[in-house]
């Protein structure tokens, strides 16, 4: 699911820093993507394997990592061609279950002997994710969800997701995502998951996935794919968008730079139209932060600007340099564009944000309505219009106005196709900012007077409705709670406890199970008025959960706090003492206590204090293990509210973090420090709390690493 360099075992939103490798592995060389000679990407490059250090183990690995079904053999001496450039100089010791070759052990040999005569090759069972298509990079999409293989509806198949399989599948780009079972019907399964890829993905597990509600599908309208293929991609751009950034051109199997100081509009049409993005936008010298650092394929293109190829321009290769001629080249091209919702309680209902000539604009809410709100719904995959918002409904956006005075019939398949003043016209400020509230937005919410229990109901088209409740058992019970930051587990509610809902019964059947992510990862029966009957509606309590944090100093040192009944509260000095402190330390992987002290140390809490008289031995490995009043009696103050301070074993990571959700995967950033981010298996939820146990591994970015 989540993909990852590497893992630390620790627990906290925080972690240390170990080795570092990103280890995502293709097959080259071989006719399909499932056999070929084994290569680990490295940074922006790839190295080859020695035989001698590669054996079917890690070639199951690998066969399970591409999709590729079982490890059939793994023959060595170059079996499929040599490779160019580094050979990987570590042994890897996969065990063969481990679900991404990141997770191998590895040894280091310093000294090895080892040529491209001797590079690793590996040859899986299964041939291809695509099925049945000309050639090995085309046809019926089959991809593997939860251990069963089944073909993906059409419904909301399209070329973003596409390019991401395309790409994973070492297929270059997609060309297009042809529907209504162009490549033959399949059997089995028919996956009615929608995939929401922004099309940058590595993998097509890292795109967000939404089951919940979907309509039943058939193989009549098995999706599939049209990629560019492996061998035609001689021109790329070092960029997660593919048609716009950095060129970077493939010259006999090796990347270099394409350097010039003339580049102009007529050679970036080259690159776009060999790139098959459509037409160019812009040319441009990116910045010095923006450079590549790797070998120059190119210097000095001149193209006409009809060349069907970079290199049918007038070029000079491996030039030696001219002073002044040190430039990369970039480019922007039309099919770059693209749109998102910003600011928006999801993914469907925001602000309507633009990307066009390289940069995010907002749209001009003049003669806004429902016809063009309805195109921007239909472009995202999230249904029809349900209210065309004006006047920055979803807050002032920043950047250009890049549309004004919008007026399209609603049949547009993008919002630019529709008539309006032209690119960048308008008489606006981004206080008339447009957005739009789509029919696939959702939300969850408890009817009640409490936070964590109540009658369930759930938003969809425009509208509160409940949620039934067969069967609901306690992996789908577990998520909604955790969905509503309401603790890992609930119970049902019986008899109308939290009164008789209106509107719409939304949905029934929902059935969760512990590796869903989220309750929008849920396959359920279809979205309809009438699901159930009113008594089947869901009543929920979800009970607490283990949690524990500090405030008021910094990770590993401040007031102890924890989450009971549904809120934060406060623990009473009463008897507090080393032992105590050491199990909050423990619990908080932040060591053992320095001290424990008391009356309100590192401030007063707010909200109850939940527990007093805690009496702990040391060695428990949870507060709420030791001996204590009953939680919830404390007649405390807050002047009395214990704290800790701990030895604190992890370096405190930089404060400026945002994240990001992806399905069941939470990516965090650090804004300040780019080259850091971390991934967490258990999604986002409670990623906010600064305490909140989390499993989070660490990524170094790639530019960082060194070579050999
Ligand atoms: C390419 O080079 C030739 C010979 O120097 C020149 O005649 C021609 O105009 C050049 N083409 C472009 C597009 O610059
Ligand atoms: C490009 O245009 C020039 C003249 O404008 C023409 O001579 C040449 O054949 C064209 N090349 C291609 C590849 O179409
Ligand atoms: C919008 O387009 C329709 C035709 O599709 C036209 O009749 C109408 O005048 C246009 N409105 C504006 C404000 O341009
Ligand atoms: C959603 O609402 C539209 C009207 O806005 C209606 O036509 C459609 O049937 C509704 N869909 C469902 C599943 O109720």
């Amino acid at each position: 699911p989540c993909r990852q360099l590497w893992s630390v075992n620790v627990t906290f939103t925080d972690f240390l820093i170990d080795s570092l490798g990103y280890s995502q592995p293709r097959l080259v060389g071989g006719d399909n993507p499932c056999s070929g000679r084994v290569e680990i990407r490295h940074g922006e490059t790839w190295a080859t394997l020695c035989d001698a250090h590669f054996d079917i183990k890690a070639a199951s690995v690998i066969c399970n990592e591409l999709e590729c079904g079982r490890a059939l053999s793994t023959p060595g001496g170059a079996h499929f061609g040599e490779g160019h450039g580094l050979i990987w100089t570590e042994e890897l010791q996969c065990v063969g279950n481990e679900s991404h070759l990141a997770y191998c052990p590895r040894i280091s040999h310093v000294n090895q002997t080892c040529s491209h005569a001797n590079d690793a090759s590996a040859i899986c069972s299964r041939k291809n994710s695509l099925v049945n298509g000309s050639t090995v990079c085309s046809g019926r999409v089959e991809i593997k969800v939860r251990d069963a293989w089944g073909t993906v509806c059409d419904s909301h198949w399209d070329l973003s997701d596409a390019n991401v399989l395309c790409h994973q599948l070492n297929c270059g780009f997609a060309v297009s995502a042809p529907g209504g079972g162009y490549f033959g019907k399949g059997t089995g399964f028919v996956w009615t998951d929608t995939f929401h890829c922004k099309g940058t993905e590595p993998h097509l597990g890292l795109c967000p996935v939404t089951a919940l509600g979907a309509s039943p599908c058939s193989h009549d309208n098995d999706a599939s794919v049209i990629c560019s293929d492996k061998c035609s991609r001689n021109a790329g751009l070092m960029t997660p968008s593919r048609c716009d950034g950095r060129v970077e051109i493939s010259l006999h199997g090796v990347w270099g730079r394409v350097l010039d100081d003339q580049w102009d509009m007529n050679d970036a049409s080259v690159v776009c139209r060999q790139l098959q993005c459509g037409v160019a936008e812009k040319a441009y010298n990116p910045p010095k932060s923006g450079r590549g650092t790797g070998p120059v394929g190119l210097r000095s293109v001149q193209c006409a600007g009809n060349e069907t190829r970079l290199t049918l321009c007038n070029i000079s290769i491996f030039e030696t340099a001219q002073a002044g001629i040190t430039e990369d080249v970039g480019v922007v091209c039309s099919g770059s564009r693209r749109i998102r919702l910003a600011n928006g309680p999801g993914r469907c209902a925001g602000r309507v944000e633009i990307y066009y000539n390289g940069t995010w604009g907002t749209v001009c809410d003049d003669s806004w309505d429902l016809p063009d709100s309805n195109v921007v719904c239909n472009q995202l995959g999230c249904g029809h219009a349900i209210d065309a918002t004006v006047s920055a409904h979803y807050g002032q956006g920043s950047g250009q106005i890049r549309l004004d005075d919008v007026n399209c019939s609603g049949n547009e398949s993008d919002l630019w196709d529709c008539p309006s003043g032209g690119w960048d016209q308008h008489n606006c400020r981004h206080k008339e900012d447009a957005g739009v509230l789509c029919s696939e937005f959702t939300d969850l919410r408890l009817v009640s007077d409490s936070d964590c229990a109540g009658r369930l109901e759930v938003f969809y088209n425009g509208t509160w409705g409940s949620v039934c409740h067969s069967p609901m058992d306690a992996a789908t019970r577990a998520l909604i709670c955790k969905h509503l930051d309401c603790g890992d587990s609930g119970i049902l509610e019986k008899d109308f406890t939290y009164g008789i809902g209106s509107g719409p019964t939304w949905v029934d059947g929902i059935r969760c199970d512990k590796q869903h992510g989220s309750l929008w990862e849920c396959p359920s029966d279809p979205w309809n008025q009438q699901s159930c009957n009113r008594g089947q509606e869901t009543h929920i309590s979800c009970e607490g959960q283990e949690k524990l944090r500090i405030m008021g100093g910094n990770r590993c040192s401040g007031r102890v706090e924890v989450w009971y009944r549904g809120s934060w509260g406060t623990v009473c000095d009463d008897f507090w003492d080393m032992a105590d402190a050491n199990v909050v330390c423990k619990q908080l992987g932040c060591g053992s206590a320095v001290s424990a002290p008391g009356e309100a140390a590192f401030g007063k809490g707010t909200g109850p204090i939940w527990v007093e008289k805690v009496n702990c031995r040391g060695t428990e490995s949870s507060l709420w293990d030791c001996p204590a009043m009953p939680w919830g009696e404390s007649n405390c103050d807050h002047k009395e509210d214990a704290a800790v301070n701990c030895s604190g074993d992890y370096p405190t990571p930089p404060s400026d973090r945002q994240w990001e959700s992806h399905g069941a995967c939470c990516h965090l950033h650090y804004p300040g420090s780019p080259s850091l981010s971390a991934v967490n298996h258990s999604g986002c939820a409670g990623a906010e709390g600064q305490g909140t146990a989390q499993r989070w591994v660490l990524i170094v970015s790639l530019s960082e690493m060194s070579l050999q």
